[in-house]
């Protein structure tokens, strides 16, 4: 248990300036309640400084009349103070387990000495204030390392002395893999810049592995810059820890151009040999008439050659 005292301090601090000279001949006594104490004298310049450094017992607890006695040569000058000896000690913060699986009652208990008051926190209001303080809850993911905190106060000798203590909570969940964490599908464009995120929760951590349907590739998570279309695909992700494992499917398409463009292109050429295949069509047809009416043309000049005049 530890012992302190109130004010002034223990070590004492004593300081006579002046009047008494030469400083470094004076004798220095000091008493707590007619037991001598062994203080370290200092010097300085005119004056002196009287330390002591006893240890209090437990039975010294309560008010002491401190007195310093410096003599030289036949002179001497006393002065008395109050002491205080207390005992105040942390108070004892203690969780029923510091480590619990989800959803078990815990009981955190705030204990101080008689004469104290104690405030629990740890996000429930304090109840009655008294030497005790306690609170119960039905542990959740979300109290996993939540610290509680426990404050004493002691009023000695008009002042108040506060002592305090932590706590930790550890819960034991999961492993968690869920849609707000890890995504389950993601559309992105080719040569765009994006990251993908997939965290997987619990204590212990969970491992998480995410490998791809057909050829097992790793998930990229992380940045990817830019998105290719080789990640496409359907991947699962497992999350494994000693309490169990869960698992999680993530589709990561791709959009992409290239088949728009050949598409077009064929389409381009098609049309490109159709209309020169018409042309070319035409253009013979054409020809052909011409040819046929010149050859018309000469049958009906030949004709007319070859009539013989009607005699008139
Ligand atoms: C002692 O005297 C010196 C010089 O006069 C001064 O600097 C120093 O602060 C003094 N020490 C104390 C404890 O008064
Ligand atoms: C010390 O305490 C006593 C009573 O406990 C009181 O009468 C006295 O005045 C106090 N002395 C000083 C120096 O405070
Ligand atoms: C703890 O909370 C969970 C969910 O909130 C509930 O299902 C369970 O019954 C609670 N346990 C106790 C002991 O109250
Ligand atoms: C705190 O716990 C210790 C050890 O269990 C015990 O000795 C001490 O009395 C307790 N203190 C208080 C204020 O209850
Ligand atoms: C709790 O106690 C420690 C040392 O005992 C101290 O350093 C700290 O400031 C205290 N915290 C509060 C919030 O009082
Ligand atoms: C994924 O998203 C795309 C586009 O947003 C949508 O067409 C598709 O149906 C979604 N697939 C699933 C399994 O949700």
């Amino acid at each position: 248990m530890a012992l302190g005292t109130a004010r002034p301090a223990l070590p004492a601090l004593l300081a006579l300036i002046g009047a008494l000279l030469p400083a470094s001949e004076a004798q220095v006594r000091l008493e707590l309640s007619g037991r001598n104490l062994h203080p370290t004298v200092t010097h300085e310049n005119d004056s002196l400084l009287a330390t002591a450094h006893d240890k209090a017992n437990m039975e010294e607890e309560g008010t002491h009349q401190l007195s310093c006695v410096v003599t030289l040569g036949h002179q001497s000058r006393s002065w008395r103070e109050n002491v205080t000896i207390y005992s105040f000690p942390a108070p004892n913060l203690t969780l029923s387990e510091p480590e619990v699986s989800e959803q078990t009652v815990v009981t955190v208990e705030c204990e101080a000495q008689a004469g104290a008051l104690v405030m629990l926190s740890g996000g429930v209001p304090a109840r009655l204030p008294g030497p005790r303080a306690q609170l119960q809850l039905n542990a959740s993911a979300e109290d996993n390392g939540r610290i509680f905190f426990c404050s004493a106060l002691l009023e000695v000798a008009g002042q108040v002395l506060r002592k305090n203590q932590t706590r930790e909570l550890r819960v034991l969940y999961g492993p968690r893999l869920d849609k707000r964490d890890c995504l389950g599908n993601w559309t992105w464009q080719e040569g765009s810049q994006q990251t993908l995120t997939c965290q997987a929760w619990g204590n212990p951590v969970p491992e998480l592995k995410c490998h791809r349907k057909g050829d097992n590739a790793l998930l990229p998570i992380g940045d990817l810059r830019p998105v290719t279309r080789e990640v496409a695909g359907t991947y699962l992700c497992q999350a494994r820890s000693p309490r169990g494992e869960v698992t999680r499917e993530v589709v990561v398409n791709v959009i992409y151009h290239r088949n728009y463009i050949l598409t077009t292109i064929l389409v381009t050429v098609a049309f490109t040999i159709g209309a020169a295949g018409l042309a070319a069509y035409f253009y013979n047809r054409q020809r052909k008439i011409q040819k046929y009416k010149l050859q018309k043309a000469q049958e009906a000049a030949a004709m007319k050659l070859n009539t013989p005049a009607t005699p008139p």
